[in-house]
């Protein structure tokens, strides 16, 4: 490769996050922490990439932390799973450095600091780089040639498929520029292909944030021009440590090497299979090492279902490499060694991490032997070939992964029948679907309509129970409108409010609006439910008379009673979870909970089950605290300010800068 090394120049995974980190903070970004890998997004199951906590700030649903920012963002993408291992440069877990600029600087400015941070920082020659522009933007290849000075041989441009970026279907989008590494520059500049990932590596993409693309494929501009990038920590490992592939970077080689010793064997001396079964257990044990620090445990269920497969995935290929006892604890302990100086609550969340990994493998271990048993006796009656309906029913009912199915059945040259396969799973699914509750999805869209143009509803509830409100916009029946009667189902935003709106696992209030209605005669709305999109409060209910239009003035009253409860029942979810400390266990966290009228739910992570004797004990602190009849007070305050003040946040949520 021709790399080469000057001095001062950065070269592990942790010097170049350093460096990338240091070099925008000097340029006035502001170093924001890692997100969670659980998105406060809808539309996505895991951070998929830096630019994902920043969505409402780009769509102008947030007011922005800072003009710019600079983060190392966890990431998980699985849509290359298969890849993982195969290629030189797949993973699930990732993590993906970014600056941000949300409506300061724009294409100029970034292309110049990405391609000084690139020659300059990370000392790369330009003679292996390559640049690509979107198709139609004319401005970025003109940037690119004639303030930084590329060859124009080394610009290409690319179509939408590969240099237009969107985080999903829908949501902010743009145009995008990315910087490619040539690993054989002496291959010239004529008929560069970016697509031969033998000669060129991505590693920084640049977008240029400008729409809003809506469910329909429109695009609108954005109120600002933003700058959204990404860099891959793994691939700018890969090409600074001059090693093959992603895998046998300091990032990830250390858990290969684990791995090896407990397979007893040689990453080197291995075939081909060999060494990618190591890479998928080297990638998957850092995923499943960080899913369980943000707080999934294994189900059956979209994160759950997604930690679930990456853990057997891990527990398969170390089968593949002889490895017959459980070992993912193992991993588990040597990935949060090599992650932890980045990632400090790995270590805080050490006891949870390993005892779910250990769990969960066993479970799967346990789920082995019973399919291999019944494999067997299918095996017993001599078939020709294992039926799909056979496969389905070991895959569905005993959870035993095809792929293993397949290797058992070729061990006694046999095969399965894969269409009869799909068959079963296909009919599973339409039996699954028609069973499914069906979203209102038409309702969410008229919500999302009304509120997306909405100011944040100033919340009152803290100090007041009744307030005066204006009606900001209405949604009647399902569709958005200008005016409600009686008797019609409403969704109502309102400019500020003193309805709590569900969150932080604690129900909506309940309670009406009262005013002189569209008509002058009256008008009452029973609200029995209030939600919030994003930072909107939207509150449901029923018109009980008279008509209401936008702009009116209501006097909103919460159910005093209702809101009692509620709060009570909160407060205790806070005792609950002190007494756990107490009792149980120091290190116990929240993992979610319910807070309803009637009753409370705390749910918490604990490798065991939790004694009689403790739980009556837990019963006798939390009544004692309560008859204390201590004063509850309710403050706003900085986050910093509350963490000093000993305030306990809750473990994945996320906390804006006043609590
Ligand atoms: N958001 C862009 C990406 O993920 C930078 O590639």
């Amino acid at each position: 490769m021709a790399v080469t090394a000057h001095t001062g120049r950065p070269r592990t995974g942790a010097e170049i996050r350093a460096a990338f980190l240091d070099f925008y903070e000097q340029r006035g970004h502001k170093a924001m922490a890692s997100a969670s890998l659980i998105p406060d997004d809808p539309t996505v199951l895991l951070t998929i990439a830096g630019m994902l906590p920043f969505k409402p700030v780009f769509l102008g649903q947030q007011p922005r932390p800072a003009p710019r920012a600079t983060t190392s963002q966890k990431c998980i993408r699985t849509n290359d799973i298969e890849n993982v291992g195969r290629t030189a440069r797949h993973h699930t877990f990732f993590e993906m450095l970014g600056n941000f600029s949300f409506g300061d600087y724009f294409k100029e400015q970034a292309i110049q600091w990405a391609w000084e941070l690139s020659t300059v920082v990370f000392g790369l020659s330009p003679q292996n780089l390559v640049v690509s522009v979107f198709r139609e933007d004319d401005e970025a290849g003109a940037i690119w040639r004639d303030v930084v000075g590329v060859n124009p041989k080394r610009i290409i441009r690319m179509d939408e498929a590969d240099n237009f970026w969107a985080s999903g279907p829908t949501g902010p989008c743009g145009p995008c520029s990315e910087i490619y590494y040539d690993f054989k520059p002496e291959l010239g500049d004529d008929g560069i292909d970016l697509e031969d990932d033998s000669r060129f590596i991505e590693f920084y993409n640049l977008v240029f944030m400008q729409y809003n693309r809506d469910a329909e494929g429109i695009l609108t501009p954005l109120a600002n021009r933003n700058i959204d990038t990404g860099l891959g920590l793994e691939r700018m490992a890969q090409i600074l440590q001059a090693v093959p592939n992603n895998y046998e970077t300091d990032l990830i080689y250390p858990l290969i090497e684990t791995a090896a010793g407990l397979a007893g064997v040689d990453y080197r001396g291995l075939d081909a299979k060999g060494q990618t079964s190591l890479k998928v257990i080297g990638d998957h044990s850092r995923a499943i090492t960080q899913l369980i620090c943000d707080g999934v445990t294994a189900s059956n269920l979209g994160r759950g279902y997604i930690l679930r497969r990456l853990l057997r995935r891990v527990v398969r290929h170390g089968r593949l490499l002889g490895i017959d006892k459980p070992f993912l604890a193992v991993m588990g302990e040597a990935s949060i060694a090599l992650m932890q100086v980045a990632y400090p609550q790995l270590l805080e969340r050490r006891e949870v991490i390993l005892a779910e990994l250990a769990r969960e493998e066993a479970r799967f271990l346990e789920t082995l032997e019973r399919g291999e048993k019944l494999l067997a006796e299918v095996l017993a009656a001599k078939p020709t070939q294992i039926s799909g309906e056979q496969a389905f029913e070991l895959y569905d009912t005993y959870g035993f992964p095809l792929e293993l199915t397949e290797e058992i059945a070729e061990e006694q040259g046999l095969t399965v029948d894969l269409a009869g396969f799909e068959a079963a799973m296909e009919a599973q699914r339409q039996r699954a679907k028609a069973a499914a509750v069906s979203i209102d999805l038409t309702l969410q869209g008229a919500i999302d309509q009304v509120t997306a143009a909405a100011a944040a509803t100033a919340f009152k509830g803290y100090e007041q129970l009744e307030h005066p409100c204006c009606v900001l916009a209405l949604v009647v029946n399902g569709e958005p409108a200008e005016r409600a009667g009686s008797g019609d189902a409403v969704q109502l935003v309102l400019d500020t409010t003193p309805f709590y709106g569900e969150g932080g696992g604690q129900v909506g209030d309940r309670g009406v609006l009262c005013g002189q209605g569209a008509d002058g005669t009256g008008v009452i709305v029973a609200i029995d439910g209030v939600s919030r999109n994003r930072s909107v409060f939207v509150h449901s209910g029923r018109i009980e008379r008279g008509s209401l239009a936008i702009g009116e003035l209501v006097n909103a009253q919460v159910d005093r009673a209702c809101r009692r409860r509620a709060q009570a029942n909160h407060t205790a979810t806070h005792l609950l979870q002190a007494a756990l400390k107490q009792v149980v266990d120091p290190g116990i966290g929240q993992a979610g909970s319910l807070v309803t009228f009637d009753r409370l739910r705390f749910d918490f992570h604990c490798p065991r089950a939790v004694a009689p004797a403790e739980l009556e004990q837990i019963e006798a602190l939390i009544n004692g605290w309560i008859s204390d009849a201590h004063t509850l007070q309710v403050q706003e305050m900085a986050i910093e300010a509350a963490k000093a003040a000993g305030a306990v946040a809750m473990f994945g949520e996320k906390y804006a800068e006043v609590v």
